[in-house]
C-alpha cells in the first residue's frame, strides 16, 4: 500500500516562499504527474516528499504515518534523477545491488532482485559493463533498476528523460508506462513537458509558481480546464485565445460580442457575469473549421502553414490581430495571405473572465 497524503505544505528558501501551500493526494498504484514551467517548484516538492528538503510548513503522511521529520532513508521512497548519478566504477550489476549489498541484505535474496530488475528493463547482457560502455538510455534504465531493487513504497521520477534524444525518449516513456502497469507501482513523476505529463498519467497535477492550478486525469484536464493558465499550457497546438466583451445575459446562454467583431451565443452561465464584463474565449487548432453558410463566421487573415503530413496547423490572424492555430487534414492547406472564413462552433468552445477562471457551460453549471 502506498497512500500519500499532503496538507498545506510550504517550503521558502531565505525566506523566499517557492511551496505555498500544497494539498494533494496521492493514491496507491496511481500515476501522478507533476507539470509546470521551469522554476515553478517540482523538483522542491518532489524533494519535501523524499524528505531531500527539510518542510517550512505542513504536513506529509504515508499511508496514514506522519512522515515529514522523517530522514529520507527511512521513508521507504526511491528517487530517479536527471542526471543518472550512476557509480562511473562500477559494473550495471554491481550499480544495482550496491544499497541492498550496504544494507546487508543475504547474498541470494540480492541476486534475485537484480536478476528480476535486469529481466524487467532488459538488462540482462549488460550486467558486466561499466556506465560509461552504456548508452543515455541504458544508464537511465540502470538508474530505474536501482529504484526497482529497493522495492519502495512510491518511486519518484525527476524529468528522467531529459537527457535522453527525442526518439530514445519516446521509446522510454512507453517503457516507463509498461514499468508501472507490470509493477503496480505508485509513481510520481515530474516534468515540465506536457506531452509526457498526457501520455504517463493517472493523475496530472498542474503546478504554477508554487501553487497548483488544477489536478485531474489527462483528458479532463484537456477538456475542462479551469483556467487560463491549464487551458494554455496543454495542448500541440495551443489553444486559441480571443478576447470580447459579454454582450446580453439570458438564463442559461450569453452572448459575447469578440474585439475581432463577431457575436456569439454561448451556452455560458455564471451569475457573477454581467453585460460589458470582459472575457476571453478559448478555441483548440483541432475545434476550428472552414464556416458554411449560416455558421457562426469568424474572419481571418492565413499566415503560414506548417505541413507535418498527417495534419497541417495553418496559422492565421483575426482582423483584430490575434493569432490562432487551425489544426486540418494533411492533404490541405491555407495559401498565405488569403481571407477565409472560420467556424465558431459553439459547442467547442471555452469561456473565461477576467481573471482568467473558466465560465461553466450552463448544464455544468446546473449540476
Ligand atoms: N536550495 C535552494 N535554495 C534557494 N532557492 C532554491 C533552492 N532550490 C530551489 N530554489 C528555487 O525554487 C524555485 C523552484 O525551483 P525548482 O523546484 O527546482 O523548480 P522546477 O523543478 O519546477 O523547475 C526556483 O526559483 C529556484 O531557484
Ligand atoms: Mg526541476
Amino acid at each position: 500500500m502506498a497512500n500519500l497524503t499532503i496538507r498545506n505544505l510550504q517550503k521558502g528558501f531565505d525566506g523566499h516562499q517557492i511551496i505555498k501551500g500544497i494539498d494533494l493526494d496521492v493514491k496507491d498504484r496511481e500515476f501522478v504527474v507533476f507539470v509546470g514551467p521551469s522554476g515553478c517548484g517540482k523538483s522542491t516538492l518532489l524533494r519535501l516528499i523524499a524528505g531531500l528538503e527539510d518542510v517550512t510548513s505542513g504536513s506529509i503522511e504515508l499511508d496514514g504515518r506522519e512522515i515529514t521529520q522523517v530522514t529520507p532513508a527511512k521513508r521507504d521512497l526511491a528517487m530517479v534523477f536527471q542526471t543518472y548519478a550512476l557509480y562511473p566504477h562500477m559494473t550495471v550489476g554491481k550499480n544495482l545491488s550496491f544499497a541492498l549489498d550496504l544494507a546487508g541484505t543475504p547474498k541470494d535474496e540480492v541476486k534475485k532482485k537484480v536478476d528480476e530488475a535486469a529481466r524487467i528493463l532488459e538488462l540482462g547482457p549488460l550486467l558486466e559493463r561499466k556506465p560509461k560502455q552504456l548508452s543515455g538510455g541504458q544508464r537511465q534504465r540502470v538508474a530505474i533498476g536501482r529504484a526497482i531493487v529497493r522495492n519502495p513504497k512510491i518511486f519518484l521520477f525527476d524529468e528522467p528523460l531529459s537527457n535522453l534524444d527525442a526518439a530514445l525518449r519516446v521509446q522510454t516513456r512507453l517503457e516507463l508506462s509498461r514499468l508501472h502497469k507490470e509493477l503496480q507501482a505508485t509513481m510520481i513523476y515530474v516534468t515540465h513537458d506536457q506531452v509526457e505529463a498526457m501520455t504517463l498519467a493517472d493523475k496530472v497535477v498542474v503546478l504554477n509558481g508554487g501553487r497548483v492550478e488544477q489536478v485531474g486525469s489527462p483528458l479532463e484536464l484537456y477538456h475542462h480546464p479551469a483556467n487560463l493558465f491549464v487551458a494554455g499550457f496543454l495542448g500541440t497546438p495551443k489553444m486559441g485565445f480571443l478576447k470580447g466583451i459579454i454582450s446580453g445575459v439570458e438564463a442559461s446562454a450569453c452572448e459575447v460580442t469578440l474585439d475581432a467583431g463577431t457575436k456569439v451565443l454561448l451556452p455560458f452561465t455564471n451569475a457573477q457575469q454581467s453585460v460589458g464584463d470582459s472575457v476571453t474565449l478559448g478555441i483548440r487548432p483541432e475545434h476550428l473549421e472552414l464556416a458554411n453558410e449560416g455558421d457562426c463566421q469568424l474572419t481571418v487573415i492565413a499566415d503560414v502553414s506548417e505541413r507535418l503530413g498527417s495534419d497541417t496547423y495553418c496559422h492565421v490572424r483575426t482582423t483584430s490581430g490575434e493569432p490562432l492555430t487551425m489544426r486540418i487534414r494533411g492533404d490541405l492547406a491555407s495559401q498565405y495571405g488569403e481571407t477565409l472564413k472560420l467556424h465558431l462552433n459553439s459547442a467547442h468552445c471555452h469561456l473565461f473572465d477576467a481573471q482568467g477562471q473558466v465560465i461553466r457551460r450552463a448544464l455544468q453549471a446546473a449540476a
